[in-house]
């Protein structure tokens, strides 16, 4: 089932059309990376999600529940951590964590246990600072603490490590990563390499829309391209190999660096057996024949253009 469900969202800022028919659909239980440039509308969307922006036209569902603007029902199955989150400097983690829990309405023993098993979870259980003295990490990781106070079904948070070095990056995903099954995880990023570490699914939003979604592995076979690699004992090998007469192709791209040779294929012009038949047939044993994946770095490129 779909906890998150977005369809057909249109939303333009005057002249700026942000959303052009946005379409989304977050499995319940995934941790799901929404990648999109700066700009593209990633914010934009989880407002809309949050019914705190009106969009032009389209639906959004959460956990089976229509999204209305300017109404909050269906945020009581939604644990939020905007870009900026803002607390009172002079609150200790333990005090902020009560006061989000009094005006949730949790009970005093619920947040009581709720703040230790949360604090504990973001890495904070024994820091009794002051906020304002605060790391940026150590603020991320307090606001998913809040965010998660209330159990959610749906975690969304917005550019969680974009303003944090790899350290607290790495806690903050590692973090996102443990709560896994717990609560389905919606983050957004522009950096690809936060995506590749935790996510299952991810969307691409480019020009108001997804360019590309599902999973790391269905995309990488979508657009997986004949692409192989070998090292050979030396250079005048591997040109030896790439001047054969079966490699002569227009299908086939040979770039030779040094002793490895890239050959990418289109169209089926030749596949890996014939690869290697033709290597046997030579008396050539390479030091190293690779299938290629093309990664998810490559894929985007080449997707947002
Ligand atoms: N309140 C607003 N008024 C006018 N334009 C806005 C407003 N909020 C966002 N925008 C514009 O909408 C576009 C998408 O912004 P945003 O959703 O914040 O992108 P992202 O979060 O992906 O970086 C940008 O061009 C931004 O300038
Ligand atoms: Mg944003």
């Amino acid at each position: 089932m779909s906890i998150l469900e977005i369809k057909q969202l249109y939303m333009s800022f005057g002249n700026n059309k942000v959303l052009t028919g946005l379409d989304m659909a977050v499995p319940e239980n995934s941790i799901f990376g929404f990648v999109g440039k700066n700009g593209a509308g990633k914010t934009t969307t989880m407002k809309i999600v949050l019914g705190l922006l009106k969009a032009d036209s389209g639906s959004v569902s959460v956990c089976g529940e229509k999204v209305v603007y300017g109404e909050t029902k269906t945020n009581r199955h939604i644990g939020f951590l905007p870009d900026v989150p803002e607390f009172y400097g002079y609150m200790r983690p333990k005090e902020y964590l009560k006061l989000c829990g009094e005006i949730t309405g949790l009970s005093a023993q619920r947040i009581k246990e709720r703040s230790e098993e949360l604090l504990t979870l973001v890495g904070l259980a024994g820091v009794n600072r002051r906020i304002s003295g605060f790391s940026r990490g150590m603020k991320q990781r307090l606001g998913i603490a809040q965010a998660l106070l209330n159990e959610p079904r749906l975690l969304i948070c917005d550019e969680p490590t974009s303003a944090l070095d790899p350290i607290g990056r790495k806690q903050i995903l590692d973090i996102l990563a443990a709560i896994k099954g717990r609560t389905t995880v919606v983050f957004s990023t522009h950096t690809l390499s936060d995506v590749e570490r935790i996510c299952d699914q991810i969307a691409v939003l480019d020009q108001g829309k997804l360019v590309l979604s599902g999973t790391i592995s269905e995309i990488q076979k979508q657009y997986r391209r004949n692409s192989y690699s070998i090292r050979f004992s030396d250079p005048d090998q591997a040109a030896r190999f790439a001047a054969s007469e079966e490699l002569a192709s227009p299908c086939i791209r040979l770039d030779q660096d040094g002793n490895v040779l890239t050959i990418t294929i289109e169209e089926q012009a030749i596949d890996g057996q014939a690869l290697i038949d033709l290597l046997s047939r030579m008396q050539i044993a390479p030091e190293k024949f690779e299938a290629m994946e093309p990664t998810l770095e490559n894929l985007f490129t080449e997707v947002v253009q």
